[in-house]
């Protein structure tokens, strides 16, 4: 089955007299169960490309098929379902929020599900010590957690509504070697277990294995 497909993105970027054409023209598909890693250099359009698969942006021209359905922008509780629902997402920058603990950010995506708010705070934990977040750090502000710790966090918040697919930016990229092979083999886990990830790496280490590379440059994949 295919869960992804693009066709001919396209997206530029206008910043005052500057363009930048983020996407060029990408088009590629994934299937059910498949670990795909996207490497290429900074600013190649990778994080952009993973915003517009995971609902968070959209194209300027191009088409997004997601579980076999052509994505309309213009429904967007429709989208906000699929997003929610179907996709977890681990950012670059982690996006947690700084001033509430582990639990709470790992609670947020099942905020749009009707869950009792104390079976939201169990499967919080729960994710939480799939990834190997320490207990006794669970109630601490994310603020005051090193880079690791809220790595850890981010995917956990990414695992926890059960998605079909992950998106992960640089997953390991404040990782030391042996947290960044912890967190791998957590992914390669998910993935043997039915899910499907895609993953924006620089770490070869880290494409080595996954089960497909795709390479990016200048907003195209080469
Ligand atoms: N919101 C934005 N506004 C303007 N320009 C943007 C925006 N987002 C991205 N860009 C530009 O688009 C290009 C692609 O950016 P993108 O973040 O997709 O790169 P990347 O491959 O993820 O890089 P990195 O490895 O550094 O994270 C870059 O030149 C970037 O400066
Ligand atoms: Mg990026």
């Amino acid at each position: 089955m295919t869960v992804l497909n693009v066709r001919d993105l396209h997206k530029t970027f206008v910043l005052k007299d500057m363009t930048v054409k983020a996407l060029d023209g990408v088009s590629f598909a994934v299937e059910k169960g498949e670990m795909v890693a996207v490497i290429g250099a900074s600013g190649s359009g990778k994080t952009t490309l993973l915003n517009i698969i995971g609902l968070l942006d959209r194209q300027d021209s191009g088409e997004l098929e997601l579980f076999g359905e052509i994505i309309d922008f213009s429904k967007d509780s429709k989208n906000a379902v699929i997003r929610n629902g179907r996709i977890g997402f681990v950012f670059q920058d982690y996006s947690l929020i700084a001033n509430e603990n582990a639990v709470f950010n790992v609670m947020l995506p099942l905020f749009f599900t009707k869950m009792p708010i104390g079976k939201m705070r169990k499967k919080a934990a729960e994710a939480l010590q799939k990834v190997g977040f320490p207990e006794t750090h669970l109630k601490n502000k994310v603020k005051l957690l090193s880079g690791g710790q809220k790595q850890r966090v981010a995917i956990a918040r990414a695992l926890v509504n059960d998605p079909d697919i992950i998106l992960a930016d640089e997953p390991t990229g404040a990782l030391d070697s042996e947290s960044s092979e912890t967190v791998m083999s957590l992914l390669k886990d998910l993935n043997a277990s039915g899910k499907t990830i895609i993953v924006i790496t620089h770490d070869p280490l880290v494409a080595e294995k996954c089960t497909r590379v795709i390479r990016m440059a200048d907003g195209k994949i080469v």
